[in-house]
Formats: C-alpha cells, sequence, structure tokens
C-alpha cells in the first residue's frame, strides 16, 4: 500500500507543474524560465564562438543577381527520411522586396499593451493585411501573456526593442542583405534593418552545422543547461528560415509533435544543407508551427482543438510571422500613390477643357 503511496508521490514530482494547457497544448520551450532570453553581454557571444570567426558574431550575404531559368517563389515538399513526417520548403529570389516580418495580428501588435495582454493571432490571421503567398510562424513569446521576445523590426518600423537579448536573429538590412546571427543593441537602433526577428539558436552557419556552438552561445546560465538541450534533441516540429548559395531566402518547416515525432535540430539542420542552405537559424516550433500558403495552412498543426475531443489539431495563436508576398514592400506603394493622383489631375483637366470648348461651340 505504502509502495503505491510512493509511486504516486514521485510520479507527481518527476511531472512538475504539468497545467491543463499542456494537454491541450505541444509546448515546446528553449529556457524553463524565459523572461527575455540569455542575459549576457554580446561580449559573451564573442568569446565562446570559435576562434576561426574572429569577433564577427554574424553573416551576411547579398542576394543573387535574378535567374530567370528558376521560378520568383517555389514551394516543395518533402518527407522525413524515416517516412514520419512531412514538411515543405520554399525558395524565394529577391527576398529583399518580397519578404516582411508581420507582427502579431496587426502593426504595432508587438508593443499594443492591454494591462499585461499582447496581441497574439494564427499566421493566416497575420499574414491577411499583406496577402502572404506564403507565411510561417516566426519569433518565440510568453505562452501566458503572448508577449514577443527579441528583437523585432518589421517594414522599417522598430516593432520591439530586445534590449541586447542575445539570441540568434534573421534579418534583412536596408542595402538588402540577409542577416544571421548575433546582433548588438547599438545595431538593432541603427536603423539598418528593414526586417529583424529572433529566434533561438543558430542551425547552419557557413554551410555548416552551428547548433552545438550556438547552443553554448546562447545558453549561459548553467540553469539551463539541461533545458536547452532538450530543446535541440527531442523530437517535434521545427521551422527555419535561411539563405541557398544562390542568394535565394529559404523557409523551411517539418511536422511534428513534441517527444513523438518530427525532428531533432542536428537532423534539421543537416536536412537544411540538403537543401542548399549555407545560413539558417532556427525558428518557433511544437504546436506553434503553422505554414499557410496564400491564406490556406497547409501544414498539420500539433495543439489540440479543444479539451473535449481530442480528434482535431487547431492552428495556435502565435506571435510574429515571416511572410513572403508579392513585392511592393513600402517604397513601391508610396511611388504608385502619386502617379494615381497626377492620372486624375489631368484626367480632370481634360475633362474641364471638352466642357470649355462645347461652351464655346454652344456659345457660337
Ligand atoms: C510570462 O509572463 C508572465 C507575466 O509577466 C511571467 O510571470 C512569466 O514568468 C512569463 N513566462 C515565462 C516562461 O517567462
Ligand atoms: C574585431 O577585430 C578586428 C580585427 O581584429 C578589429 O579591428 C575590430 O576593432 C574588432 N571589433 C570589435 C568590435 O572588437
Ligand atoms: C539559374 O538556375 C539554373 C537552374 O537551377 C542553374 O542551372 C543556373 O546555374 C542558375 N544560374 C545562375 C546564374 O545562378
Ligand atoms: C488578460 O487575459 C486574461 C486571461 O485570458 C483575461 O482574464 C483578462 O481579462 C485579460 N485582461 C484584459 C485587460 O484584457
Ligand atoms: C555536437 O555535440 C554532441 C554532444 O556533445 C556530439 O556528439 C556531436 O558530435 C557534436 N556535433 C558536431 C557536429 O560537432
Ligand atoms: C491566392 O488567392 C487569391 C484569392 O483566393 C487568388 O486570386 C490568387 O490567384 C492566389 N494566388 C496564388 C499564387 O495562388
Amino acid at each position: 500500500m505504502s509502495f503505491i503511496l510512493w509511486i504516486c508521490i514521485i510520479g507527481f514530482l518527476v511531472q512538475p507543474g504539468k497545467s491543463q494547457d499542456e494537454d491541450l497544448m505541444d509546448i515546446l520551450l528553449p529556457y524553463s524560465s524565459f523572461a527575455r532570453g540569455p542575459h549576457f553581454s554580446h561580449r559573451h557571444v564573442r568569446d565562446c564562438q570559435p576562434v576561426k570567426y574572429g569577433n564577427v558574431t554574424h553573416e551576411t550575404t547579398l542576394p543573387g543577381a535574378k535567374n530567370d531559368s528558376v521560378p520568383l517563389i517555389e514551394t516543395k515538399y518533402f518527407t522525413t527520411p524515416n517516412e514520419i513526417s512531412q514538411g515543405h520548403v520554399t525558395f524565394v529570389q529577391d527576398p529583399a522586396r518580397h519578404v516582411s516580418v508581420l507582427e502579431p495580428g496587426k502593426e504595432g501588435g508587438c508593443t499594443a499593451e492591454n494591462d499585461g495582454n499582447y496581441t497574439r493571432a494564427t499566421v493566416a490571421k497575420s499574414g491577411e493585411r499583406k496577402k502572404c503567398l506564403v507565411a510561417v510562424n516566426a519569433g518565440f513569446f510568453n505562452t501566458t501573456t503572448g508577449d514577443c521576445y527579441g528583437n523585432v523590426v518589421s517594414d522599417g518600423k522598430l516593432a520591439k526593442d530586445g534590449k541586447g537579448i542575445q539570441n540568434s536573429h534573421f534579418g534583412v538590412k536596408k542595402n538588402g542583405e540577409l542577416y544571421f546571427g548575433y546582433v548588438t543593441e547599438e545595431e538593432v537602433l541603427s536603423g539598418d534593418f528593414d526586417q529583424l526577428v529572433a529566434g533561438v539558436l543558430w542551425l547552419v552557419r557557413n554551410g555548416e552545422i552551428y547548433v552545438n556552438e550556438s547552443e553554448k552561445a546562447e545558453c549561459a546560465d548553467t540553469q539551463e543547461t539541461g533545458t536547452l538541450n532538450t530543446f535541440i534533441n527531442v523530437l517535434s516540429a521545427r521551422a527555419a528560415v535561411g539563405v541557398d548559395a544562390m542568394g535565394r531566402l529559404v523557409i523551411a518547416h517539418v511536422d511534428g509533435r513534441t517527444r513523438s515525432r518530427g525532428m531533432t535540430l542536428h537532423d534539421f539542420a543537416q536536412l537544411l544543407i540538403d537543401f542548399g542552405v549555407v545560413n539558417a537559424i532556427n525558428l518557433d516550433g511544437g504546436g506553434s508551427m503553422t505554414y499557410v500558403s496564400n491564406g490556406t495552412v497547409i501544414n498539420y498543426p500539433s495543439d489540440y482543438c479543444s479539451r473535449d475531443s481530442k480528434l482535431y489539431r487547431c492552428p495556435r495563436r502565435v506571435s510574429t510571422i515571416v511572410c513572403v508576398h508579392d513585392g511592393g514592400n513600402t517604397p513601391v506603394e508610396t511611388t504608385d500613390a502619386p502617379n494615381e493622383a497626377t492620372q486624375t489631375q489631368s484626367g480632370m483637366a481634360l475633362l474641364i477643357v471638352i466642357y470649355l470648348v462645347s461652351c464655346l461651340i454652344n456659345g457660337l
């Protein structure tokens, strides 16, 4: 009798704080007390990276020249080597024009605070306003409040200052360069970024798997070592954003359910290399993982829809997204507008001339 009691007590202790939400949601967290990510200086990242990189903590790539023999935007799908999970990979030419980081739900979704509640929205919903052709969940967030973690720059606007957080970032600079790695707060505030969002862990650096190195860099706190290591080695749904050797932006995901199917980050990084990726960072995964094509969810998200039935799965309301759209980032829209106005003005002038001429003719 007391033996059974002990088993119950031990079982209870081994499952600390398993809330009702965890039954419903496929929670995959890199840190156990992730308030604002790793609390250390950029110097730590510089000091603990392999010597060959010197003090350079990021990689930048200028997008390749447009190649007309491959599609502008191309999505392919695949199955993992064990045939259990599926995923999609999208290649985008001319990414500076076609890619935006978007805040959840609306512009200001990362800052609009309502008594500690932040905006969250499904990837499809957040992608509506930019008519995204492909959209994927991006940044990590506080699963209780929705607070966006890391730095967020969306179409040139600083939406969230990560206060020097040292997690891997993906960015598009004003000069069109794609950026992967660790940013300093000065770089963020310099206004050099058009798009910027934080992931956790740098998967591929210069064509090599960089998971072990970035684990060291993004885990200063020894308390978090176990959690971050589990995050890396557990099977789960994964998402990444990267760049290939042709200078195309690459978005890839694999479906899964934490602990039962999906991929470890080491295997996911190798898969990205097989796709031709040379630099890539890891985005939010687990139940957040949602891949939307032109408004339709085309992957299999892993959160249950409701507590009452385990029959259906539903896309989670998440934080920031990476959106591939038809081009026309802000500059294009603003140059279109005056043209329309001039056309209307010349149209009006023509009407007035016709009116005056017809008055003259009538008068004669
Ligand atoms: C999320 O935010 C709440 C409220 O600010 C905080 O108490 C909690 O620790 C945060 N959760 C995590 C995982 O940091
Ligand atoms: C990085 O290293 C280069 C060459 O060693 C040096 O000139 C530069 O000042 C260093 N930058 C920083 C931020 O330490
Ligand atoms: C354009 O794409 C084709 C097909 O993938 C490839 O063979 C060719 O090398 C590419 N050209 C350039 C300039 O990258
Ligand atoms: C914040 O969210 C909680 C939980 O969903 C809710 O009970 C509360 O009313 C919300 N507060 C505001 C101001 O919206
Ligand atoms: C990463 O670290 C693990 C555990 O220390 C080791 O087994 C593995 O070989 C390392 N991978 C690479 C690519 O160095
Ligand atoms: C996206 O959806 C819209 C409206 O449903 C449709 O007009 C458009 O052709 C679609 N675009 C692509 C690339 O599938």
